[in-house]
């Protein structure tokens, strides 16, 4: 059987703007027009100000399960000022119940006490499934499904946190982030699809269409826009990257959202060489509106906008922050904390400085989306949500994800173990549920383990209740020693030692490292494991590249584990006795050094080395695209159906993959490009399609994939695609064919 795998990115970038964008319904916006129309200007800049939920909260101590609001002071936002969106938890995840009961007190006030009686639109986190609602199914992060190379099982872990997020009567989730990681210091890398823009624009498009299928929920793609190339490495500080770089690099996955409908834009609070994003009128209204064709919503984040006077200092008071925010096209900010924003916005309209019409663009796209998640026909949480939780369904999904997530990097043999193996597991991951669920995971920084379901399984229980002979000594926390020579003797009666090492959860700038070595406390105890001679498997939970290097090639097997979330441990556990055979690849360049970040798709200069110099050009840990299985898969005949190619033509290309081990197994099938010469240098290689099989030991299936002109863009030097004549390889599974494309009008539509 044929499997035929269009590279929709071209698709959709070659979507007119706007044309994904499709219009509210005539009778929806019928019903914005009148509503606005009875608008007052206070009604109107208050739909434009978003509080967080802890200003609002009553004093005192605050329940686990729910919140516990000052009645006066939601009136005091809610109708005094009219506010139109409230986010965030106070301090931990609610129980349905509790979100229902905090939802409803506020539509109560905004429905039955307001003139007009317009729903708040309550916003949330819920990176990696509804993470803040006790008892969601917790998916992997993003840089653990970007190794999946699955858009199918993207899609449907998005569909599953939308259903659990709106159950628990929210309609609008802050995902998925498309900013892509390749800047692995940045304490964001794991929430990021890796360091691909090709991987990372299908991946996010999957994610806005399971987020937002029947509209179960607004989507929002973030942090728009180069907000992941932070130059120090630290987060929100600038990106010193060219416009070429970030239309090359940041922009194609922002396009892939909007093409495929995405209802908002979160805001990147960084700065891009001298320019904060928020104080951009180019890139929010000429690029996002203008070029890609965005109708939906632009939100701040966090305090940007008072930031733009006291964190980037481009406004000398807040006042003229507020006025260079919304000139550059915010149409709601979150403050979140007090209403100085509709303060000065109401002052700069009245003294002419904003226009009405202007304020009325943001409003009329606020209540457009309000519509879009059915607000105004349902603004109440669906008490049936409940049975929305815990379905074997997504719990499959989760599974899948993080069984299909799993990336072996290394094996001499060694995996999979036999159950009887007499197992030694040590180190700081193999007992951490932070360590498994990563950042935003009940609380924001996702290390609060009072807050996981009593039972929740370490690896260490999943891999006891797999193997019949398992020792565990910590050996080392994650920063410090506890007790390697215990830890060293229990290896000497061991036919294997685990060492599951990693990091802790952390989110943000919170999870900023200015050196990616592995903490010196777990690298003393894996040289300690191997110098005993047993046999050691390297197990990484992390969600970034620690650098290995120094205890890399005594490890006779690696897996890197990524934050995989609840199936996280029964996955790799599951790997390492052989009962799943890995398939995930890399979505990212594993460096072997600190400081040398290179990426897959580095240039030709960065792979020459100075004669009789002992340095290395491009050469990884691990590169781009890494991942073994337990069966062995061969690629074969490959054709194209063009060895010269019209501008107007679509290639073809196929290639036969077999699995000629003895077991099934599912292959991930990429490919990518060369351009042999270009008016720009040329990167080594461009990811340009991936497709994935499975087969049956024996088993053979021919994969075909269709190339536009328009899939070998790269940004030329006046900031625009272009597609240049010349000779380029196709590279899948280590076969090469080459072509030839000619000079001439490109693909029409
Ligand atoms: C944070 C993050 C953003 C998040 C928002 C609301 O600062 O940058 O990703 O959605 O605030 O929590």
């Amino acid at each position: 059987m044929l499997k035929i795998r269009y590279i929709a990115l071209a698709l959709a970038a070659l979507a007119s703007p706007g044309e994904a964008q499709s219009p509210a319904s005539s009778a929806a916006q019928a019903r914005v027009d009148s509503l606005l129309a009875r608008m007052t200007l206070e009604e109107k800049v208050g739909q434009m100000t978003q509080l967080t939920l802890y200003p609002l909260l009553a004093r005192g101590p605050q329940p686990r399960d729910s919140a516990r609001i000052d009645l006066a002071k939601l009136r005091a936002a809610i109708v005094g000022r009219h506010i139109g969106s409230i986010l965030n938890v106070h301090d931990g995840a609610l129980t349905v119940d509790g979100w229902h009961a905090l939802l409803r007190q506020i539509q109560d006030v905004a429905l039955k006490e307001t003139r007009l009686g317009i729903p708040i639109l309550y916003g949330i986190d819920a990176v990696h499934g509804a993470n803040y609602t006790q008892g969601a199914t917790i998916f992997p992060h993003n840089l653990a499904l970007a190794a999946t190379f699955h858009r199918d099982v993207v899609r449907h872990a998005a569909e599953i946190t939308a259903a659990e997020t709106r159950a628990s009567g929210i309609p609008w989730n802050f995902a998925p982030v498309l900013d892509i990681g390749r800047q692995p210091l940045w304490g964001r890398f794991y929430e990021t699809f890796g360091e691909d823009p090709y991987l990372a624009s299908e991946l996010g498009r999957a994610a806005v269409i399971g987020m937002q299928r029947n509209n179960m929920l607004a989507a929002t793609a973030k942090h728009y826009l180069g907000y992941s190339m932070p130059t120090s490495g630290h987060d929100r500080t600038p990106a010193l990257l060219s416009e070429r770089a970030v239309r090359e690099y940041a922009l194609p996955p922002f396009r892939a959202a909007v093409a495929a409908g995405v209802g908002v834009v979160m805001v990147n609070s960084g700065e891009i060489d001298g320019e904060p994003l928020h104080a951009s009128r180019y890139w929010l209204t000429d690029v996002l509106r203008g070029e890609l064709g965005f109708k939906g919503v632009v939100v701040s984040d966090w305090e940007d906008v008072n930031y733009l006077h006291s964190r980037h200092r481009v406004a000398a008071n807040r006042r003229a922050a507020v006025q260079r925010a919304v000139e550059a096209g915010i149409d709601m900010s979150m403050t979140p904390y007090d209403f100085e924003f509709a303060d000065h916005l109401l002052d700069l309209v009245r003294t002419g400085a904003i226009s009405k019409k202007r304020v009325d663009d943001s409003v009329r796209r606020i209540l457009a989306l309000k519509a879009k998640v059915g607000l105004f026909d349902a603004p109440y949480p669906n008490p049936a949500g409940r049975t929305a939780f815990g379905r074997l369904e997504a719990r499959a999904v989760a599974s899948q994800a993080a069984r299909e997530s799993v990336t072996l990097l290394k094996n001499d043999g060694t995996l999979p173990l036999k159950p009887a193996t007499r197992i030694l597991v040590t180190g700081p991951a193999a007992t951490s549920l932070p360590a498994l669920y990563g950042g935003w995971t009940f609380t924001w920084q996702g290390n609060d383990t009072s807050r996981f379901q009593p039972g929740t399984p370490t690896l260490l229980d999943a891999i006891r209740r797999k193997f019949s002979s398992v020792t565990y000594v910590p050996g080392s926390s994650f920063d410090s020693i506890i007790d390697v020579a215990a830890a060293a003797a229990a290896a000497r009666n061991a036919d294997v030692a685990i060492l599951v090492l990693g990091e802790s959860a952390y989110a943000e700038g919170v999870g900023d490292v200015s050196d990616l070595t592995l903490p010196d406390a777990q690298r003393q105890l894996a040289e300690a494991i191997q110098a005993t001679g047993v046999p050691t498997v390297l197990v990484l939970l992390q969600g970034r590249p620690r650098i290995i290097r120094r205890i890399a090639d005594r490890s006779r097997a690696i897996l890197m584990g990524y934050w995989p979330g609840a199936a996280g441990a029964d996955a790799i556990s599951d790997v390492l006795l052989g009962a799943v055979n890995p398939s995930g690849r890399l979505p990212f360049t594993y460096p072997h050094a600190p400081n040398a970040l290179l990426t897959y798709d580095h240039k030709f200069t960065e792979t020459f080395v100075p004669a009789d110099s002992s340095q290395s050009g491009f050469a990884p840990e691990f590169e781009f695209g890494t991942g073994l299985s337990y069966t062995r898969f061969e690629y074969a005949d490959l054709q194209l159906s063009h060895s010269t190619l019209n501008m107007s033509d679509t290639l073809t290309v196929e290639v036969t993959v077999r699995n000629t081990g003895e077991r099934s197994g599912r292959e991930v099938v990429l490919l990518f490009t060369r351009q042999h010469y270009g008016s720009l240098t040329p990167a080594v290689r461009r990811l340009r399609g991936f497709d994935s099989v499975t087969l049956m030991p024996g088993a053979a299936q021919r994969i075909r994939f269709r190339l536009l002109a328009a899939d070998l863009a790269v940004i030329g030097r006046d900031g625009r695609a272009v597609v240049e004549p010349g000779a380029y390889d196709i590279n899948v599974g280590g076969r090469t064919g080459t072509f030839q494309l000619r000079q001439g009008p490109a693909a029409g539509r």
